[in-house]
């Protein structure tokens, strides 16, 4: 995949999934502007890869705040004159009892929304002003396998996921006149933080049967996948980096699935 010198802003990019994503992106020759709410883990990833990929940057973003998604675009807009790419990565669980829907709190379901598609779309919203004017964007959202049905996983996480199916789906035909393709890939077991803490909230509501949190997600991966392996954050890179390019500039408004076939569509 050819990205030479294409702009492109990871958010959640300190960590996990968005660090893999960030690599492989940086790898296919785009300068990368590496996002996080903790700046820090942001920094530790521009500096690897600009030490052996493509340029790359550190930005604090948190995805919940205008004034943070409007003035770092702008900056980043100023610093090169164009942004080309934007992953909306940064996600989150923001509860402990995921497995009893009637204990999640208003601020569980707030957060969830706040991070998961609010931040996601105030995002996207600060940057395609600029990627309208260029006639030129490339968008990618991660959702989750959790957004393609409903369960006992996290009812706020869940059902902000299918949301940002949904808003990909509409922005996709408002975008389309720009020349903005904007897609949602849906992510199913990747060992990150996210996992080990989802991985510690069904331990303790199983009642501690596993004796690891790793073996919990090793079982998981066991029941639930086709293909008896779990993903990689560079496996999501790798989607990303196709879904960035022009190899696919007639695919817009899809959601795509990395979860080693537990879902068919
Ligand atoms: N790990 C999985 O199995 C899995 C499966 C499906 C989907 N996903 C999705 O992939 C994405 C990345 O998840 P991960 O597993 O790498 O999680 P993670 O917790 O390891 O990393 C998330 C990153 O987002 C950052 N972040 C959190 N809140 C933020 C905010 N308000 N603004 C900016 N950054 C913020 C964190 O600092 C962290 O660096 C999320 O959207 C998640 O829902 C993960």
């Amino acid at each position: 995949m050819d990205l030479t010198n294409k702009i492109a802003i990871v958010t959640g990019g300190g960590q996990g999934i968005g660090k893999g994503i960030c690599e492989i992106l940086s790898k296919n020759g785009a300068i990368v502007i590496v996002t996080d709410i903790n700046l820090d883990s942001a920094k530790l990833v521009s500096n690897k890869i600009s030490s052996k990929n493509s340029n790359s940057t550190a930005y604090q973003l948190d995805v919940t705040k205008n004034i943070d998604t409007f003035s770092v675009t702008k900056e980043i807009f100023e610093q090169f004159g164009k942004i080309d790419i934007l992953v909306n990565n940064a996600g989150i669980v923001a509860a402990p009892n995921w497995e009893e829907a009637q204990k999640l709190t208003e601020e569980d379901w707030d957060l969830t929304y706040q991070v998961n598609l609010r931040g996601l779309a105030k995002m996207t919203e600060s940057t395609i002003r600029y990627m309208k004017d260029a006639r030129y964007g490339k968008i990618i959202n991660i959702a989750s396998v959790a957004g393609r049905i409903g369960g006992t996983f996290h009812p706020p996480y869940s059902a902000t996921k299918a949301g940002v199916i949904n808003y990909t789906q509409s922005m996709s035909v408002i975008l389309a006149k720009f020349n903005i393709n904007i897609n949602t890939i849906c992510p199913g077991h990747v060992w990150t933080e996210l996992a080990h803490r989802t991985s510690m909230n069904q331990k303790i509501a199983e009642g501690e049967q596993h004796n690891s949190l790793r073996k919990v997600f090793e079982n998981n991966v066991k029941t639930w996948v086709p293909l008896k392996r779990e993903q990689q954050p560079r496996d999501i890179g790798y989607l990303a980096a196709f879904l960035a390019s022009d190899y696919s500039k007639n695919i817009t408004g899809q959601a795509i699935n990395i979860d080693g076939g537990i879902y068919m569509n």
